[in-house]
């Protein structure tokens, strides 16, 4: 009750002056579409897309003035003295139009001009003038209609779809009509889809009792990947060209929306949890096997395996085909960029150095988690590699190293001004997925920025490994069995700290939040796993329901496809209104999409190119 009236408290503070609808009613539209198949339907038509800066043609201009002052409140509106626009010009603007209005345009004028010319003209309404900032581009009949050759990646692309298709065919086949035993060849029946098929949907019973207890881990990785969904979604309408970005700006100030922008620590938790479980097996497996930092190489083979082929498939398939998912005026400035990004980095997806190469250009946003989490794999690894004989030393260390990260976090951030999350999220940045903010693109994707994660997460996995040991029974403490039910609705609270943030900037205090709170977000989830492994109640029943089993094991793929479904369904070849219920639609559609093809991706490439590859090479 008192955090609710301090929230309501600081909200009013950070409200700036309110503008009325009527206000905003007078303002040229934001975005705008026209017809593009239509357009260049027609041999002569024309169909341009850009941004255009607006100035007054006449002074005084007091929309003018009122849209100025509404926009350099950028935390919370769109820039209004910058519009976007994708004009068919031949239909729009005939050169016929423009001769009117201009006594000396030559008929040769360049379509960059006329494009120019013809937001010019529509400006002149509201006694604003236009001029091109960037043009995104000049699209003609012919290049449209056309067809292009297939490119060299789509080539390859494709035979390297047939390629597994083929494989999975033989080696069903062979998995069916063979019948089991010594002389099998495992490397064929790798790629058996019935068996693949069973490996997706198994229900362990019984077993290690350990490993039973994990379950609940599943249901956690399966929520918390629907809440990144969800905030994709939302991200999606910010790209692209909606009909009422009043919403979208309200979004950013609104509880939701400050939950979804602080919530972004969650990916944070994906990280501890991996490396929780990396410290915890490999703890559990020295009970009985001699360690030694020789095995390093094994464990980072044995990951790139897993990871990697469906890893390049979605890179792959975003450099080719994704392309086609969709036609439309917008589809070179959002799809068709990633998709070059995809080609021009593939190499660096390869070698797990996309986040630290040419950071800013994306090619399928979230693959930046993967070679975080591998860096932290290796660096989860070689510590307990190193120091799993001396346990009780290593938690001493880790905890050190934890504080000493998380400090010094804070100097860089400090430093280079690397700003928090709720600090960027204005919708101009989200806009542009955060692409020329260094605080996005050189310390949010960073893998050092994970080294504090992956340490909560290997304290975590000691904790664990001792009370395995003492048998110790956590349910039996009361006030843990407190703190573990408080770290969920904890989580929530702690994400609308934002609410605190968002009107009171300071150097100092920014720094700090920002190195903190990724790592106490972990520490309450670690809080939250700790007591799902051990306290037997709603919350442990939930999350070890044995649907999540199957979703998390295809998480990987969710992970990054996600991405691509949600890109192709938002990219709308017109303007379109924005809504919760819109948001919640396209979330939707994007998970039943995904999950439906993560299915086949998961039996027919993840699991047997994972075997096959083990078979290979061990
Ligand atoms: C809005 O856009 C215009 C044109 O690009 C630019 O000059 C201005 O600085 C921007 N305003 C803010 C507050 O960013
Ligand atoms: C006509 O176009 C020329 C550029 O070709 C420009 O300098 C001039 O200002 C325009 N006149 C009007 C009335 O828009």
């Amino acid at each position: 009750m008192v955090l609710l009236t301090l929230v309501v408290l600081f909200a009013s503070v950070v409200a700036g002056q309110d503008y009325t609808d009527e206000d905003r009613a007078h303002f040229p539209r934001l975005f705008h579409l026209d017809e593009y198949d239509r357009c260049l339907a027609k041999t002569d038509g024309v169909y341009c897309l850009g941004s255009f800066e607006l100035t007054p043609a006449k002074l005084p201009h007091p929309t003018y003035e009122l849209m100025r002052k509404y926009s350099d409140e950028s935390y919370r509106h769109f820039n209004r003295t910058r519009i976007h626009r994708g004009y068919c010009l031949s239909l729009r603007c005939p050169t016929s139009t423009l001769n009117l209005h201009n006594a000396t345009v030559d008929f040769e004028v360049t379509d960059t001009i006329r494009f120019e010319r013809c937001a010019d003209f529509y400006a002149q309404r509201h006694n604003l003038q236009a001029s091109l900032q960037t043009l995104h581009y000049c699209h003609t009949h012919v290049d449209i209609k056309t067809d292009k050759p297939p490119s060299a990646a789509e080539q390859i692309f494709k035979q390297v779809i047939y390629a597994l298709v083929l494989a999975n065919v033989i080696g069903t086949i062979y998995d069916v009509f063979v019948e089991d035993g010594p002389n099998k060849n495992k490397l064929l029946s790798a790629f058996s889809i019935p068996a693949n098929w069973r490996r997706l949907t198994y229900l362990p019973d019984g077993g290690d009792p350990r490993q039973t207890a994990l379950v609940a881990l599943d249901g956690i990785r399966v929520m918390a990947l629907g809440f990144t969904t969800y905030a994709h979604a939302s991200v999606f309408h910010y790209m692209f060209h909606t009909i009422n970005p009043e919403y979208l700006e309200q979004l950013t100030q609104r509880w939701d929306g400050i939950i979804l922008t602080d919530g972004t620590s969650l990916i944070q938790g994906f990280v501890m949890m991996s490396c929780f479980l990396t410290g915890y097996n490999l703890l559990m497996f020295s009970q009985k096997h001699e360690l030694g930092i020789h095995l390093l190489p094994l464990c980072i083979i044995k990951r790139y395996i897993r990871i990697t082929p469906v890893h390049l498939l979605i890179v792959g398939y975003g450099a080719t085909w994704w392309l086609y998912t969709r036609d439309g005026p917008l589809v070179p400035t959002t799809i068709g960029l990633e998709s070059e990004a995809c080609k021009a980095k593939f190499w660096y997806h390869v070698f797990l150095l996309n986040n630290v190469v040419d950071s800013s250009n994306y090619c399928v946003v979230p693959t930046w988690f993967l070679p975080v989490n591998m860096h932290m794999y290796i660096l989860a690894c070689t510590m307990v590699l190193l120091f799993w004989r001396r346990r009780c030393f290593a938690v001493r260390l880790y905890t050190f190293l934890l504080i000493t990260s998380c400090l010094l976090t804070a100097v860089i951030a400090y430093m280079q001004e690397y700003k928090a999350m709720i600090y960027l999220s204005l919708p101009e940045q989200i806009r542009r997925i955060f692409r020329d903010t260094p605080s996005f693109t050189d310390f949010y994707l960073s893998s050092w920025g994970a080294i504090p994660s992956c340490f909560v997460g290997l304290i975590l996995a000691h904790i664990q490994h001792e009370i395995d040991l003492k048998n110790v029974k956590l349910s039996e403490y009361k006030w843990f069995v407190y703190l573990h039910y408080g770290s969920f609705p904890l989580l929530f609270t702690w994400a609308t700290t934002g609410f605190f943030m968002q009107g009171n900037y300071s150097p100092v205090f920014n720094a700090v939040y920002v190195a903190f709170d990724r790592p106490f977000y972990c520490i309450l989830m670690a809080i939250g796993i700790l007591g799902l492994i051990h306290i037997d109640g709603p919350i442990r029943r939930f999350y070890s329901w044995s649907g999540w089993r199957s979703m998390a094991r295809m998480s990987l793929t969710v992970m990054m496809l996600h991405w691509c479904i949600n890109m192709s369904i938002g990219t709308r070849p017109s303007a379109f209104g924005t809504s919760v219920l819109d948001t919640l639609v396209d979330w939707s559609a994007t998970n039943l999409f995904t999950y439906a093809a993560a299915v086949p991706i998961t039996i027919m490439v993840e699991y047997p190119m994972q075997r096959f590859l083990e078979k290979l090479l061990f």
